[in-house]
């Protein structure tokens, strides 16, 4: 790096750290996942340093056998999901009536925004919703807007239905105030990823609307795990101690995927967001990718955005990680040059002013 170059670059460190809400499940993001060697630790720890004192920074730290977990496991009811699964008996989130009629006029294609207007007045928080994200920093810098005819065709179609199905699936936990936390966490992590998605879009992805459609759902099925575990569970749950963080967690991480893909076939989303869910944590391989090329680089956009995310509030347990080394990082061309330093430390104010 030139003198230059480390001049610009140090202009633009940042050290504020943005505190959102909480979310402490451990996400996957491909090759550093695995358990490292010495050897590669220390290969990182001279690669961190390049990052030190950005947001995204996130050392390599030294080895604390204490920090060891017991990795919590309940075979049996993995066991029980899996054959759910299988079976197609899993709990899937419902798509309330109001908001299916407003789905079904706007999926046809000669729909006019006036036909939908109507509806979406009858629901004060949809209301509320299109207002808030129409008036947010990501789609708004001129003057207030308050008028839902101009608010809904300035988000366009792939924006309001996003808005309509994360709604769905707020309303199938609303009842259940066992999991409010964790759901109300799951929304903000998703409502996160979304806006950093659409930002990034401006440089590593053509179309801004399916970015932020594809955060908002990328891990709808985590919804729906919980909807299953109220539905099916409650009786198990109740006082048992190891229905816990740790437990959700595993659950988690071995199903949100499939169960959101299960979603997607159901809600008819469109192949590359059904990708998406399907696929951010486990991308599958670039050469079996050639033609749906575009279809990848969205799954790899959402899994940069989604560690963005975890970086930003703390809560990305993969220590050594960088968005620079993920091989999503470099499908999308995310590269490690000044223009794109000053790109990124944008992020922390764009999220937080949404
Ligand atoms: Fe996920
Ligand atoms: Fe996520």
């Amino acid at each position: 790096m030139t003198s230059d170059q480390a001049k610009i670059e140090n202009k633009f460190r940042q050290h504020e750290h943005v505190s959102l809400n909480s979310l402490p499940i451990e996400e996957d993001y491909g090759a550093q996942t695995q358990l490292l060697s010495d050897e590669d630790k220390e290969n990182l720890f001279e690669e961190d340093k390049l990052d030190e004192g950005y947001w995204w920074y996130n050392p390599v730290k030294i080895f604390d056998p204490n920090s060891i977990q017991n990795q919590f496991s309940n075979d049996t009811l993995q066991k029980e999901f899996e054959e759910k699964i299988r079976n197609n008996q899993f709990s899937l989130l419902d798509i309330p009536a109001n908001i299916n009629e407003i789905l079904k006029i706007i999926n046809d294609s000669e729909f006019s925004y006036e036909d939908i207007t109507r509806l979406v007045r009858q629901s004060p928080v949809l209301m509320a919703d299109f207002l808030k994200l129409a008036n947010s920093v990501i789609y708004n810098r001129s003057s207030r807007l308050s008028d839902i005819r101009v608010v809904l065709p300035r988000l366009g179609v792939t924006v309001v239905k996003s808005v309509l199905y994360l709604n769905s699936a707020k309303i199938n936990l609303a009842n259940q105030p066992i999991f409010k936390d964790i759901a109300t966490s799951i929304v903000e992590h998703s409502r996160t990823v979304a806006i950093i998605a659409k930002y990034l879009s401006q440089r590593y992805y053509p179309n801004s609307d399916n970015a932020y459609m594809a955060g908002l759902l990328h891990d709808i099925g985590k919804l729906a795990i919980l909807k299953e575990l109220t539905v099916s569970y409650q009786n198990r749950m109740n006082g048992n101690e190891e229905f816990n963080n740790d437990f959700l967690a595993s659950l988690f991480s071995s199903f949100h995927e499939k169960v959101g893909s299960l979603i997607a076939t159901s809600w008819n989303l469109t192949p590359e967001i059904h990708q998406c869910i399907a696929f951010h944590h486990n991308l599958p391989d670039i050469s079996e990718c050639k033609e749906n090329e575009l279809e990848l680089h969205l799954a790899a956009l959402i899994q940069v955005s989604d560690l963005m995310a975890r970086l930003l509030n703390g809560t990305c347990e993969q220590e050594g990680i960088s968005i620079f080394q993920i091989p999503a990082g470099e499908i999308i061309g995310l590269e490690r040059d000044v223009s794109t330093i000053e790109f990124l430390n944008h992020v922390p104010e764009i999220v937080s002013s949404n």
